[in-house]
């Protein structure tokens, strides 16, 4: 165990035990970074009362017991800890950490079953920024429990059954199949989508056509089915290549979208109804989960059947969430759906719990998916209103990246592919850096940017320590110091990169991986104050100290390097 933030807890706990009994051994000693010291703790003031002690003497009491503590401790104002680390501690800790193939990051025990439900564009429609952000932040959910020992299953719950289908299977007929498909590859499903949009509001004989297509496709019809992977396949053709791109780790077998829960609906509601957790209220079969009203104070439904016998976007939820726990044997079930259909599952979560189909022991979760803003602070949209192309917003982000470095001295080949990495990087970091739930404006522009908190200047900060090795010749993995700290910015740039484990952690356990961005924001930076004071290769450098500095390079760039991959940032060997 390297870092100082867990290190620190666990010596004031049995710092805590000692001085006041050991049912104090647990409390949070509420350890923070500080400006006056490394950190602070200020757990004296939260037991004062408790102990009936004023929280100076507290605070000293625990100072008594911190005698063998690596640092220095010094109560100050009301009753604050400050505590100092010692230097040797650090170094120490850091050669520890340099050996260390994880890095500090521990494994979950047990290892968790963890269902992802992420990315789940809608076949009927274009595949639109709003699936974006899913896509990108359940992509780095996924490799951060994959990476903690978790059993990852990723599940594409496609939008991809429904009453649209009949119009969009009579508009495929119409046009032809090879068309049809040569048009939802090249992503054009929001056109297609309109054009039989418009023959079915205008033409009566179209509209029977659909109605009836609607009735042979749910009945099985083997022709209309067919039609209906025609339609389907070429629609995850399109997705596919969007996923390419982005390097979003979501393969075909990651589908399952709503089409795979039809066999299971009738018995789904059957079972509800059995068990008395749903009822039939006006013609609706129905789930009222307590606590849910509606505006006028009358209880809310879940309507898992139309009165019509339809089934819905609930009942295939329903049939999933059952699906999950039951079958994939869930401990935690992630839902990375926008923010928009938080009442949808709280609803859902609230219905399996009544039905006993979602136990205490498993854990679901809605990682709410804030909305994206256009620089008027609108939802995002083209100028003519429309919503934006993936894959168009894409490209534009490596075309602007393919401008900045267009004066570097690369051949066309290596310029292309840096440009790809950095539009990507671009991209998804600044969907990932704010926290998920926030909205946040689309500004390409301070995307791309090599400055601030950006992708691209994170890619540019591990890439220039890869090519400081490539200047002296060195392997980043011959560096194994050892590691002492003489200039400031060599203890602080050690002490940030001990707390990598930690935020890797919480990142996971939290479904945070803004705090991931945010730590290697700050480990980047503390890696430019490093290099701008602490020369390294330069002649005169003493061998120790070159050996040292080395090694502190070699720990930033693996601890860059695994940070930027557990977000799914590209990692560019040169830029
Ligand atoms: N296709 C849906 C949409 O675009 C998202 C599906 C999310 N997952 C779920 N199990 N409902 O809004």
């Amino acid at each position: 165990m390297t870092d100082p933030q867990k290190v620190l807890t666990e010596r004031v706990q049995q710092a805590l035990g000692r001085a006041f009994g050991s049912e104090y051994a647990d409390a949070d000693p509420l350890i923070r970074p500080s400006q006056f010291a490394d950190f602070q703790a200020n757990v004296a003031m939260s037991l004062a009362k408790r102990l009936r002690r004023s929280p100076r003497e507290v605070a000293e009491a625990i100072k008594a017991e911190l005698s063998d503590f690596p640092g220095t401790v010094e109560v100050s104002g009301p009753g604050f800890l400050n505590i100092t680390l010692a230097d040797g501690w650090i170094a120490s800790e850091a050669d520890e950490m340099l050996g260390d193939k994880r890095l500090g990051v521990g494994l979950s025990t047990p290892p968790q079953t963890v269902v992802i439900d992420y990315s789940a564009p809608n076949a009927a429609k274009e595949m639109h920024v709003g699936h974006l952000r899913t896509t990108i932040v359940g992509d780095a959910l996924a490799r951060l429990h994959e990476h903690v020992g978790n059993t990852v299953i990723r599940q594409n719950h496609l939008g991809d059954w429904g009453t649209p289908f009949g119009m969009l299977i009579e508009h495929l007929l119409d046009i032809g199949e090879p068309a049809a498909i040569a048009q939802l590859e090249a992503g054009q499903g929001t056109e297609f989508y309109q054009a039989a949009r418009a023959k079915f509001d205008s033409d009566d004989d179209f509209k029977a056509r659909a109605r009836k297509r609607v009735g042979t496709l749910q009945s099985g019809d083997p022709e209309t089915l067919r039609l209906w992977h025609v339609f389907m396949d070429a629609t995850v053709r399109y997705f596919n290549k969007v996923y390419d791109l982005l390097g979003v780790t979501l393969t075909d077998a990651d589908i399952a979208g709503e089409s795979m829960y039809n066999p299971m609906l009738q018995k789904t509601c059957d079972d509800l109804e059995a068990s008395g957790t749903a009822k039939i209220s006006e013609g609706a079969l129905c789930v009222f989960p307590p606590g849910f009203t509606g505006p006028d104070d009358k209880p809310l439904p879940l309507i898992i059947r139309k009165s019509d016998g339809g089934y819905g976007y609930a009942t295939t939820d329903m049939a999933a969430i059952r699906y999950r726990v039951h079958d994939l044997k869930a401990d935690r079930i992630l839902y990375v759906v926008g923010s928009d259909q938080a009442l949808h599952f709280r609803m859902v979560f609230a219905a399996a719990k009544m039905a006993g189909w979602l136990p205490d022991s498993v854990s679901a979760e809605h990682v709410q998916i804030g909305m994206m803003l256009g620089k008027d602070g609108r939802r995002f949209k083209t100028r003519s209103g429309e919503s934006v192309k993936l894959m168009d917003l894409l490209q534009s982000a490596v075309d602007k990246a393919y401008a900045l470095i267009a004066e570097r001295g690369y051949d066309e080949e290596t310029r292309k592919e840096i440009a790809r990495a950095v539009g990507m990087a671009a991209v998804k970091y600044a969907d990932l850096s704010v926290s998920h739930d926030s909205e946040y404006v689309f500004d390409l522009d301070r995307m791309v940017a090599f400055t601030g908190n950006t992708g691209p200047y994170l890619q540019y900060a591990q890439a220039r320590i890869r090519s400081i090795f490539r200047r002296g010749g060195l392997d980043p993995d011959d560096a194994t110091g050892p590691i002492r700290l003489g200039a400031a910015p060599e203890r602080a740039l050690a002490l940030q990169l001990l707390g990598f484990g930690t935020v890797v952690e919480q990142a996971t356990e939290l479904s945070e991986p803004h705090r991931l961005c945010a730590y290697l924001y700050a480990t980047a930076s503390a890696f430019t104050d490093f290099f701008e004071q602490c020369p390294v290769l330069k002649e005169g450098v003493a061998p120790e100290t070159r050996a040292s500095r080395l090694a502190l390079c070699a720990l930033t760039l693996r601890v860059m390097e695994t940070g930027l991959n557990l977000l799914g940032v590209p990692v560019p060997e040169r830029m």
